[in-house]
């Protein structure tokens, strides 16, 4: 397999960082992962980074070690129970387009995860979700290579800890695991997701079906989010914060228009971009990074911003929400380095 030196990551980021890696490679077959993970062991000092579509990740600088960018391509219905039907994917396979066959199969269940940017092995390690889904409700198991011994381990649902965009391999064992495949378990009888705000008004009164759900979601987020194509972004750059009740209670006296949802363990669960827009931060600009002015959950790249810029930008409206209301917000993407944030001349915690 080839290994390429001083590697521009420019077209391989959403946000279009001119970005370089120190070393460079592709994985197509699963054959070729054992030269890489012999590589390794000859460079045990430099880093790995797996990466799928780069749509969840801000370079504040270029990045020192290995970059293996990981295209196993595959999709296969597998059979079915009775109940449910069993689909794989390779893990370099592009979300939104294996979604969309999987709909044109005849398969329900994964049309409100449509045209999430991203790829299918990258899908799990931060459980993405969407208008009421979550990758873990359609998960099934995946496989994985242990870097150390270059075996392939299965891991099912109970495995894979998914929580609110984390998993195992986010928080756990970030840099152990690469992941190969995924099987996905889409029900025969599937229930219509519908209770998200807007779904019910794309669809006009037609009948629901999966591929009606997957054109209205992939509309609502059309006309929400940047277009990574168009702008650089990475979807969400924050969480939504977790409170505990007692804190909920008091934002809300003081701010009755703060929306919050009560989650099934205890905490709240705030908007972020709520948050974000009250300190007025919503459509601001500094230099070339900016806050969407459609959605202030959403960090642009108007051209030709740096990372850095952009995560001195983060670190600002993370402080104003701080300041403000006492939350404080956590970057949804991995930042590369995470540089301290500097603040009027101080260092915040980062
Ligand atoms: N809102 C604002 N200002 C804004 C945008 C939204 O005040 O500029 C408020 C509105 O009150 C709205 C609420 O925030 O009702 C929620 O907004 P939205 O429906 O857009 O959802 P979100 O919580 O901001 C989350 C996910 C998105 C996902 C949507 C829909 C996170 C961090 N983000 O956003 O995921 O598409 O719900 O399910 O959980 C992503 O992870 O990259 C992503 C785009």
């Amino acid at each position: 397999m080839k290994i390429h030196e001083n590697h521009s990551l420019k077209g391989l980021n959403s946000f279009g960082l001119a970005v370089r890696a120190r070393f460079f490679c592709e994985l197509r077959r699963l054959g070729g992962l054992k030269s890489v993970v012999q590589w390794r062991r000859q460079h045990p000092e430099l880093p790995v980074l797996l990466l799928g579509g780069g749509s969840n990740l801000l370079f504040t600088a270029d990045y020192p070690g290995l970059v293996l960018r990981v295209r196993l391509q595959e999709r296969e219905v597998l059979g079915s129970d009775g109940e449910f039907v069993y689909v794989r994917a390779g893990a370099g396979e592009d979300w939104h387009a294996f979604v969309r066959w999987t709909l044109e199969q005849g398969l329900a269940g994964l049309e409100n995860l449509s045209l999430i940017p991203g790829t299918v092995g990258a899908a799990p390690v931060q459980n993405i979700g969407a208008y009421g889904v979550e990758l873990k409700d359609v998960f099934y198991e995946l496989q994985a290579l242990d870097w150390r011994t270059a075996e392939l381990r299965e891991f099912r649902l109970a495995d894979c800890r998914f929580g609110y965009r984390d998993s195992f391999f986010k928080s756990v064992e970030p840099e152990r695991w690469l992941i190969a495949s995924v099987t996905f378990r889409l029900p025969l009888q599937p229930q219509w997701n519908m209770a998200y705000a807007g779904i019910a008004e794309q669809l006009q009164g037609a009948e629901p079906s999966a591929l009606r759900i997957s054109d209205a979601v992939t509309a609502l987020r059309r006309s929400k989010l940047p277009d990574p194509a168009v702008l650089g972004n990475a979807g969400s750059f924050f969480k939504n914060p977790l409170v505990s009740p007692s804190q909920w209670q008091g934002l809300k006296k003081a701010h009755p228009e703060l929306p919050g949802w009560p989650q099934p363990d205890g905490p709240v669960k705030l908007s972020a971009a709520w948050l974000i827009e009250q300190c007025g931060w919503k459509g601001r600009r500094e230099g070339d990074a900016g806050v969407y002015a459609g959605h202030a959950l959403v960090l642009v790249n108007y051209g030709a911003a740096t990372g850095a810029a952009l995560w001195q930008l983060a670190c600002t409206v993370m402080t104003a929400v701080q300041v403000r209301f006492g939350v404080a917000l956590e970057p949804e993407p991995l930042v590369l380095p995470r540089l301290p944030c500097r603040h009027e001349g101080g260092v915040l915690p980062g």
